[in-house]
């Protein structure tokens, strides 16, 4: 018995510390470990290579330190028939409703018009009305998107949302399924997108539904992606940007990450770019979670946050 940590493009060592201290007599084996494959009965993964998973023939489960589990289902070598857990957590769900409030909050009161108009020097009135004027709609009603909706609604906004399933939520528009899309979007002057990338929603963020979003005299719609760059047609932002279509948009992630240099989207003035950082999983929190989900199953308890594979997410 034991777990296997393969992670890149984080932190292996620190996380290997803690996950170790925490799971006291269970064996925690690294990467680069020597190691018999038959010993692995759990892997903690993020990133993982070709080979990550050969050998391993006797996996109880993946956990998958990321929330979005889009990558990790397309890995060639994913083994079948052995449940994926993905990451849920409080202070990742925090972080995402901190950016996205920070963002609605910069595009309800119109950032970039006044940005604009304090760089021309130019001293001219007119009052974006209060929150409760301003439509904001959220695309994934999950654990994050949920997380952002319950702290938008004490300040005031009106609120949309758009699920896969059919969702009842006091002080929300609810909306499902693809045939309630065009509703959702007529509504919806600032569009905030925490779907997980699957074929059904893959370039969900284009020009023909940039189109739909709902205008006013003085407020062009506006959005927020957080989600994955999978879900956004780049070029159809830059048009929208360009012809004002979209008022503004911030993004957090990229069809292609890092975003390259040559990208039109670095030098569109009303385009705010991040890093991919809205929120990122925690160590000391994501050990608990993970060694917590270990601990009970070997103790005979179901595993949680379990992905439905065929669903996508
Ligand atoms: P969940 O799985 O908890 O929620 C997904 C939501 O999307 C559900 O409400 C689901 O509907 C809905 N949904 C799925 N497919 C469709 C569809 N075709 N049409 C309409 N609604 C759909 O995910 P999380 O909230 O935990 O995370 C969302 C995404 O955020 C992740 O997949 C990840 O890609 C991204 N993320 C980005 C981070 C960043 O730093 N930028 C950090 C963490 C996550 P239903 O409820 O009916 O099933
Ligand atoms: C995630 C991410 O999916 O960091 O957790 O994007």
């Amino acid at each position: 018995m034991a777990l296997l940590l393969h992670l890149n493009d984080v932190d292996e060592n620190l996380w290997s510390k803690k996950i170790t201290d925490k799971l006291g007599s269970y064996p925690v084996i690294r990467q680069s470990d020597n190691y018999n494959k038959k010993q692995i009965n759990y892997m903690l993964v993020w990133k993982a290579d070709k080979n990550a998973f050969k050998g391993l023939n006797n996996l109880k489960a993946i956990f998958s330190l990321g929330a979005g589990v889009d990558v990790l289902l397309k890995h060639k070598n994913l083994p079948k028939n052995v449940p994926i857990i993905r990451f849920v957590d409080e202070e990742l769900s925090q972080c995402m409703s901190d950016y996205v409030i920070s963002h609605v909050l910069m595009h309800h009161r119109c950032f970039s018009h006044y940005q604009n108009e304090q760089k021309n020097k130019h001293w001219q009135q007119f009052f974006p009305p209060p929150a409760n004027k301003r439509s904001v709609g959220i695309m994934g009603l999950g654990e994050l998107g949920l997380h952002a909706l319950e702290r938008l609604l004490p300040l005031g906004f009106k609120l949309y949302g758009f699920s896969n399933s059919k969702k009842n939520i006091d002080g929300v528009v609810t909306f499902s399924g693809k045939n309630e899309l065009n509703d959702f979007l007529n509504q919806t002057q600032i569009l905030v997108n925490l779907l997980p990338l699957t074929p059904a929603t893959k370039g969900i963020l284009n020009y023909k539904n940039f189109k739909k979003l709902k205008r006013e005299k003085n407020f062009t719609p506006s959005i927020i992606n957080a989600a994955r760059g999978g879900h956004q047609k780049e070029i159809d932002i830059i048009k929208a940007l360009n012809d004002g279509t979209l008022g503004a948009a911030s993004l957090d992630v990229f069809e292609v990450e890092p975003l390259p240099e040559t990208s039109p989207l670095w030098e569109i003035k009303n385009c705010y770019i991040t890093p991919h950082i809205a929120a990122i999983s925690n160590a000391q929190t994501g050990v608990d979670y993970f060694s917590k989900i270990l601990l009970e199953h070997e103790k005979g308890e179901a595993l949680v946050n379990v992905v439905n594979i065929k669903r996508g997410y």
